[in-house]
């Protein structure tokens, strides 16, 4: 029997509630295919602050307990309680983007999707989007502005200055440029750069490297836009589009937005991987799109199909348990047709039953 290794990082807010669904599906999912998945739980976030006095979000530990595993399953951090901490070991800062920058894990991938039968939830009125869409956000996540230095306040003529720093390298664009293309092949083969070529050096950089790029992918249909234009045309019409590959901090406002008029930020997941390895698996960080919303926190309403759907995405890319995977999208995707609704997804119409956190996993897990 194979055996797999996980790292849990539940988190804070929604992340424990939503978590506890997707290890229900693992541990059926594991039964069914019938590979070991050993998983033990790490804290991170808000609950490592808790635990160490507010001393780190990422301790030791976790991120020994990461290096230790194929796969990261991370829920979400942050919640009003820690954000007057000192930036630096805020959840957000002190977490999640080390974490991403120790393993390496320079692309993001967002499936945007809006399933035909979750039109009513999307914003977006439904005549516009009779078919819902199906759009990949590739984010590169290691670079750009969120890592440039100097990072910095000082003081200049008199007063306090702040100073973040934007910097690409043609490798970074060039190696995030290839995701895009990669998993444009497997889909329909059109991929959409967006920069802001007529103001930033960055972007005049990011679109001559993905042209060149793209000349190793001649079956693959290439266009550009200027981030403002591409923020209103996934507006206008997502289905016009396929895979979008953007910098760190574009891909970062784009794939909220998506999220949104996919319907709710409680049903994306995403990947956050390295490099393959030669079997072409890569470790990677999956989680939801959506964020801790504490909002919502221990009420058990929030939505776990973005975790579970993370979940389906780890066993895809880290583990290659592939029939696995697809049949937990296939499940999520049973139980949506069945109606079944949290809050957030939730329109009141007939065939749709509202269900808690546990409810929908359960639904999930049924289908399996
Ligand atoms: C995300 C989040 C993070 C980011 C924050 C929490 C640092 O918004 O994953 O999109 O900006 O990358
Ligand atoms: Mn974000």
């Amino acid at each position: 029997m194979t055996e797999h290794r996980i790292a849990v990082l539940p988190g804070d807010g929604i992340g424990p509630e939503v978590m506890d669904e997707a290890l229900k599906v693992l541990r059926r999912i594991s039964e069914k295919y019938s590979f070991e998945a050993a998983h033990q739980e790490f804290a991170v976030g808000g609950a490592a602050l808790d635990a160490t006095g507010n001393t780190t979000p990422l301790p030791q530990e976790t991120l020994e307990g990461c290096e230790n595993a194929s796969a990261i399953l991370f829920g979400s951090v942050g919640g009003p309680k820690w954000e007057s901490l000192p930036p630096d070991i805020q959840p957000e800062r002190g977490a999640l983007l080390p974490l991403r920058k120790h393993f390496g894990l320079f692309a993001n991938l967002r499936p945007g999707v809006c399933h035909p039968a979750l039109i009513d939830a999307s914003p977006v009125k439904n005549s516009l989007i009779p078919n819902g869409f199906d759009v990949l956000c590739v984010r590169e996540l290691t670079g750009g502005i969120y890592f440039g230095s100097p990072k910095e306040r000082r003081e200049e003529g008199g007063e306090e200055i702040a100073v973040d720093t934007m910097v690409y390298r043609t490798s970074e664009v060039e190696r995030i440029a290839r995701v895009a293309f990669e998993a444009a092949m497997v889909r329909d083969k059109r991929v959409c750069s967006v920069d802001k070529a007529n103001v930033l050096q960055n972007s005049m950089l990011w679109r001559e490297t993905v042209i060149r790029v793209a000349k190793d992918y001649p079956e693959v249909q290439l266009s550009h836009l200027y981030v403002d234009n591409a923020a209103m045309q996934l507006i206008r019409y997502a289905p016009d589009y396929d895979v979008i590959v953007t910098g760190n901090l574009f891909g970062d406002i784009l794939s909220d937005e998506m999220a949104m008029i996919s319907g709710s930020l409680g049903m994306l997941p995403s990947a956050s991987l390295g490099s393959p390895d030669t079997d072409g698996l890569n470790f990677g960080l999956y989680e939801p799109s959506g964020g801790s919303a504490p909002d919502i926190a221990g009420q058990g309403i929030a939505n776990p199909i973005a975790q579970i759907l993370s979940l389906a995405m780890l066993l895809r890319y880290s583990l290659g348990e592939r029939e696995a995977a697809d049949s937990v999208d296939k499940a999520v995707e049973e139980a949506i047709a069945a109606g079944y609704r949290t809050g957030d997804i939730y329109r009141g119409s007939e065939n749709e039953k509202l269900v808690n956190t546990s409810d929908m996993g359960n639904a999930i897990v049924e289908r399996l």
